[in-house]
Formats: structure tokens, C-alpha cells, sequence
């Protein structure tokens, strides 16, 4: 059996971070749960516990600790978070995968707020130049990981990244949450991501439409 892998979610009082929490800890994973405010985050430990009482997961306010035991980090924070949150974990971060899942979306939902020659996990590389950052989970909605199982299909999730070991360990990371993970391209396909997302949320927002149920709008 493989070695149990520690991972860091950071944030993971938010939708985000929750969902992807819940998801996990049905895997042979010991998860270290950060946010800024330790009740929150107390509270999403104790329900996964109270439904998964062997979970394994711990709660903490302290992100640089967590990232320090972590073999994956996940950054389930607002983009706008991301340079704080780079600047507590560089030191601690070295060598180690971080996914990023963010969509840095503007106020108004209409447009990004990175040039467009970059993104957001892009950008996170260079902040952690000695990380391996990964781009998971941004194309997928929070309320999707309670039912990741559309029509018998796993949903596809997709993922870029640079390094190929870090890949494969995020792929099985992925279809350990419930989802089919798919191989976009290097970190450089992150922009194209994040578009994505963004017209996904706008098409959402006008129609109720979920590409995850099928390129459908689910209410008319
Ligand atoms: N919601 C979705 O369906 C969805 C889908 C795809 C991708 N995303 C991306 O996922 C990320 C999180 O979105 P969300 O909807 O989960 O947001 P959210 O509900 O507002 O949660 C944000 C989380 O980040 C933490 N946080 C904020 N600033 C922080 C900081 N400086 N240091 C440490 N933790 C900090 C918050 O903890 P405290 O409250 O304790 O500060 C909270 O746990 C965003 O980048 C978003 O673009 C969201």
C-alpha cells in the first residue's frame, strides 16, 4: 500500500476548500485544514469527522505549519490572497506540489484580473519559483463534488502543470475527489482555464447552464 500522503488545504473554511476536504478525506490521505479563522475551519474538520470518523484531519490557523508537514499543498484561497499566502509557505514549499485553483475573476464577473499573457497559477510559479505548481479543480463548481458522477460518467477534471511526476500525483489526487482528471497541457494552458471558467460562470449566472451535467441548461 502506498505511504498515506499529508496534504494542506488552505482555505479550507471556503466553498472551495470545504468541498475539495470532504472529497478527500474518503482517501488514504491525513489532511491538514488552514483558514485564518480556526473556528471555521474547526467546524469543517469536525463535520468530516462526524460523517468519516476515520478521517484523518486536523484543523490549524497556521498555513507555513501545515505546508511544512504537507507533501501537497492546495490553495483554496481568492487570487487575490495568493501573494500572502506565497510569501508565509515560500521557505516551507520547496520542491513541493501546490495546486492552484484559482479563477482571477474582476468585482463585476465579466473579465480576469491577470494580463493576458498570464494566469493565476502562472503567476503563483513565480512567487513559489521553487514549487511545482499544479492547476486543478478551477473548471469544477464547489456544489459539483457532492455528485462528481453525472449519468454514470465520472465529470472530467482538467489539470496543467510542468512536471510529470506532479501530474500523475495530482491525477490520482483528482480521481480520488470523484473525477475523471484530465491532462490539459503544460502550466501555460492555466489561462486558457481560467477563460474557461470565467465564460462557464457567465453562462451559469445568465442561463443555470453546467457543462458538468452534460452541456446543458438545466432549468428553462
Ligand atoms: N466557489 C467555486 O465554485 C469555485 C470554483 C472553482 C474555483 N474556485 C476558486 O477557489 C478559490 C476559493 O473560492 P471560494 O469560493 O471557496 O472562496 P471562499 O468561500 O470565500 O473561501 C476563501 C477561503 O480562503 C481563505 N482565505 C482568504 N484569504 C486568506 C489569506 N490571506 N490567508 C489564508 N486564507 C485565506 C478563507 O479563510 P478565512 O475566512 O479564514 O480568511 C476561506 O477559507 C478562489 O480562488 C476561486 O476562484 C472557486
Amino acid at each position: 500500500m502506498k505511504t498515506k500522503q499529508t496534504i494542506a488545504i488552505i482555505g479550507a473554511s471556503g466553498n472551495m476548500g470545504a468541498a475539495v476536504a470532504r472529497s478527500l478525506s474518503k482517501g488514504n490521505y491525513r489532511l491538514l485544514l488552514c483558514a485564518n479563522n480556526l473556528d471555521k475551519v474547526q467546524t469543517v474538520a469536525y463535520e468530516i469527522k462526524e460523517s468519516n470518523p476515520d478521517a484523518e484531519v486536523e484543523a490549524s490557523d497556521c498555513s507555513k505549519d501545515a505546508s511544512w508537514e504537507a507533501d501537497i499543498i492546495i490553495a483554496a484561497i481568492p487570487y487575490a490572497a495568493e501573494k500572502e499566502v506565497a510569501e508565509k509557505i515560500r521557505e516551507v514549499a520547496n520542491q513541493k506540489i501546490v495546486i492552484s485553483i484559482a479563477n482571477p475573476l474582476n468585482d463585476f464577473f465579466n473579465g480576469l484580473v491577470t494580463a493576458p499573457d498570464t494566469s493565476a497559477a502562472e503567476e503563483l510559479q513565480k512567487l513559489l519559483p521553487n514549487s511545482k505548481v499544479i492547476k486543478a479543480f478551477n473548471t469544477t463548481f464547489a456544489a459539483d463534488f457532492a455528485t462528481p458522477v453525472i449519468d454514470g460518467k465520472q465529470a472530467d477534471a482538467f489539470i496543467a502543470g510542468n512536471d510529470l511526476d506532479a501530474l500523475q500525483t495530482v491525477s490520482e489526487l483528482v480521481e480520488t475527489a470523484g473525477f475523471n482528471p484530465l491532462v490539459a497541457g503544460d502550466l501555460s494552458v492555466s489561462g486558457t482555464l481560467e477563460r474557461m471558467q470565467l465564460l462557464l460562470i457567465q453562462l451559469n449566472m445568465k442561463y443555470d447552464y453546467n457543462w458538468l451535467a452534460g452541456w446543458k441548461i438545466l432549468h428553462q
